[in-house]
């Protein structure tokens, strides 16, 4: 009743981060973090699927398993590139003996795509930097300026988490270059990624051990961004890319028009409480494809163009009028699984709520209140699994775009400024829609595909 019908989702067991995202020889390839046998995390395995459109996924076999001295206890995350026409995957392996951690930044090399063949460590445990614990990771292998790079979530020996990079000329050998994050960014920082578009560069990462600070930080983990080149960064000028609940380790790749597209992991490590586990042995899934550019120093996260394919069963609404309360179902818009845009006046200056799969005491409620400038995902009265309240700043709200699937909300905001991601379990009967204001006001146009 909650497997999602258009994210990626497990069969079953566990998902975490995506891996290895890219496009090559013509289609989408989506590797991600699986345990096949159990809803926890342990024996990771790269589950394989590819698609030409990123829409249709066509699953393949597991292109790697926890099977060798340098993986075995989890072959973990990291990326692809092609050279030669071959698909080059990097990935960490984990191992550890008496609790004793060791990790090995690990190649296999596919000619067809679907066979994975392993070549080992290229950088081996005894060759992390004295510097650095065994905590060094999800390697994400790119080309800059004629150079391969690879950039690692690490952890200091005094226990902070940073960003660090290697480079090579032949993806073989890999020397260390330096450190990117120079500040203090928690214990930990995970599966770094770096974006290029004209002259706007960011890198991207998931730092561990962020105290919260009013609307910031309130998941467990973050991800975020700093605007910059791959030059050394001193000051903390950290952006969370997501806003909800569960949205972490997302990874990059450009598309077959050469733009940056990112996914992310719709979940959050060590929460484990998720209705999916007990009822239906799965849990979690992939973020939608977003299609990100950088505007005024700030990443702007799209759905993916491509994503059109999935509309059916168009319908169209304008000029509404709202007093009060108005239910959507009025005009047949309801549902579990759906894509909704209701666009705003340009100087829509009132405050809006918007309650999705609504049914016998429960909702989820978008809201967005203008004198205070800010918009919230609220999650109390969802059904079962997690609650709480995600805030943040907006300044202007002139169109709230939302993907609903079974068991996860996505709203992006604008033109992409902000999105609040997060996995509810209602009821299947909680379908409603409705929307809410405190002064009459009129929403110019309402568009509704049912999936
Ligand atoms: C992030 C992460 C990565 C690691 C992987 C293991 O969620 O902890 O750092 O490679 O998951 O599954």
């Amino acid at each position: 009743m909650w497997k999602n019908k258009f994210h990626i989702s497990p069969p079953s067991g566990l998902l975490n981060d995506p891996n290895g995202l890219i496009f090559w020889n013509g289609e989408y390839h989506v590797f991600y973090q699986w345990n096949p046998f159990a809803c926890e995390h342990g024996a990771k395995h790269w589950a394989h699927l590819k698609s030409t459109d990123m829409v249709n996924w066509q699953n393949l076999p597991i292109a790697l398993s926890p099977t060798d001295w340098f993986d075995k206890n989890g072959c973990y995350s990291g990326s692809a590139i092609e050279k030669d026409n071959k698909l080059y995957l990097f990935y960490t392996g984990n191992v550890k003996n008496n609790d004793i951690r060791e990790s090995y930044q690990c190649l296999a090399i596919s000619i067809d795509g679907i066979n994975f063949e392993k070549k080992g460590p290229v950088i081996h445990n005894k060759d992390i930097p004295k510097e650095y614990t065994k905590h060094f990771r999800d390697p994400k292998v790119f080309k800059k300026d004629g150079v391969y790079k690879m950039l690692l979530g690490a952890q200091r020996v005094d226990l902070t988490g940073t960003v660090i990079m290697f480079s090579s000329s032949n993806l073989i050998d890999w020397v260390f270059e330096k450190e990117i994050i120079k500040g203090e960014f928690g214990f930990m920082c995970e599966c770094p990624d770096f974006i290029e578009t004209g002259d706007s560069k960011a890198l991207i990462f998931s730092p561990q051990g962020l105290k919260a600070d009013g609307y910031l930080y309130n998941n467990r983990y973050q991800s975020g961004y700093i605007i910059r080149d791959l030059t050394e960064i001193e000051k903390n000028n950290f952006t969370e890319l997501d806003r909800g609940f569960e949205f972490y380790a997302p990874q990059t790749f450009k598309d077959e028009c050469n733009k940056n597209v990112l996914i992310g992991w719709m979940g959050m490590p060590e929460e484990l409480d998720h209705p999916s586990i007990k009822e239906e042995n799965w849990v979690h899934s992939l973020t939608l494809p977003r299609y990100l550019e950088i505007f005024e120093n700030k990443i702007l996260q799209t759905p993916h163009p491509n994503l059109k394919k999935l509309r059916k069963d168009k319908i169209v609404v304008e000029n509404i009028e709202v007093k009060d309360y108005l239910n959507l179902l009025k005009y047949n818009i309801l549902g579990d699984t759906y894509e909704l845009i209701v666009h705003l006046d340009d100087n829509f200056s009132g405050d809006i709520e918007i309650d999705l799969r609504k049914g016998k005491n429960e909702k989820t409620t978008f809201s967005f209140d203008f004198e205070q400038k800010k918009a919230s995902l609220n999650r109390d009265f969802s059904g079962s699994g997690y609650k709480g309240v995600r805030k943040c700043h907006l300044n202007k709200l002139k169109k709230i775009h939302i993907f609903v699937d079974r068991c996860s909300v996505e709203i992006f905001l604008n033109n992409g400024e902000e999105v609040f991601t997060g996995n509810i379990y209602p009821n299947k009967e909680s379908l409603g829609i409705e929307i809410k204001g405190k002064i009459l006001f009129t929403i110019p146009k309402i568009e509704f595909y049912k999936f």
